[in-house]
């Protein structure tokens, strides 16, 4: 198997300078071109110990380049446990980033609304998570080496950077909500009565993905911002079902926002 330091060093052979913030962009959030300045593409296949990307929505390459002059790297595309990928194969890609280097974490996803004062297009400052895919990176051999056992997840969103956005999002006049995202393992979208029970809990949002990468983050002392993109209201709400397409329809609708809003934001991180 490869090593996270053949990794991290094949990353780092690409790169002009080492990458300081990493993003991972979610479904239908592919267009960089207004956010950041690209020197080198590398597709997933090519990078030593990732998986392939099969997510429709999901480029499945990585971008090395800089924000207004701070060098980032953005996964253009994620793997999903859905995919058949396990929570450790899933997180490979943080634990590599943060062996080259990486020091904090954008982690942005498509996220249907539980909560009803949210609409589509909006977007959500993560505060919390709460994991419902039953499993963890952290069990896997090779993700040992990278922090101890048993993580503390009570910062694992870090208030310092939801802080920062926030005020950037005032800044910028654009509406950021904040809440708790809520992971399933997919891939079907979820039943009204798990909607209905996801609010009971204290969920605002769900998806299929990000906890296993926050979770990898808290893990090796990454500093973690996650914002999630309502593509949809959650199961149940309208009575209407829930398509992929509509999912990535609105992805392509908010994309600039989010983009604009990444722009400004992470030189100040
Ligand atoms: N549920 C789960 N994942 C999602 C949804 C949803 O409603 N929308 C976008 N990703």
């Amino acid at each position: 198997m490869t090593s996270l330091e053949t990794t991290a060093a094949f990353i780092l052979s690409k790169a002009k300078q080492p990458p300081k913030v990493a993003v991972v962009l979610g479904s239908g959030l592919g267009n960089l071109s207004s956010m950041m300045r690209v020197d080198c593409e590398i597709p997933y296949t090519e990078i030593p110990g990732f998986v392939s990307s099969t997510a429709v929505g999901h480029a499945g390459k990585l971008l090395l380049g800089d924000v207004s002059g701070i060098p980032c790297a953005v996964m253009s595309g994620r793997f999903h446990l859905y995919e058949g990928y396990s929570a450790a194969q899933v997180a490979y890609p943080i634990y590599a980033l943060a062996k080259a280097g990486v020091e904090k974490l954008i982690l942005t996803n498509a996220a249907g609304a539980v909560n009803t004062q949210f609409a589509p297009g909006d977007l959500m400052l993560i505060e919390d998570h709460i994991n419902l895919m039953g499993v963890s990176p952290i069990v896997d051999e090779y993700c040992q080496q990278m922090g101890i056992r048993f993580v503390d997840m009570s910062k694992a969103y870090t208030p310092a950077l939801l802080q920062k956005a926030a005020q950037v999002g005032r800044e910028m006049g654009i509406l950021l909500r904040r809440g708790v995202y809520t992971m399933f393992l997919g891939p079907q979208f979820e039943t009204p009565a798990e909607i209905r029970m996801v609010r009971l809990l204290g969920g605002d949002a769900v998806g299929m993905s990000t906890v296993p990468e926050t979770i990898a983050a808290s893990h090796c002392r990454l500093q973690v911002l996650g914002i999630s993109c309502m593509t949809n209201m959650a199961a149940g709400i309208l009575d209407q079902s829930i398509t992929h397409e509509e999912v990535l329809e609105t992805g392509k609708r908010v994309e600039d926002k989010m983009m604009k809003l990444l722009h400004t934001l992470i030189p100040l991180l």
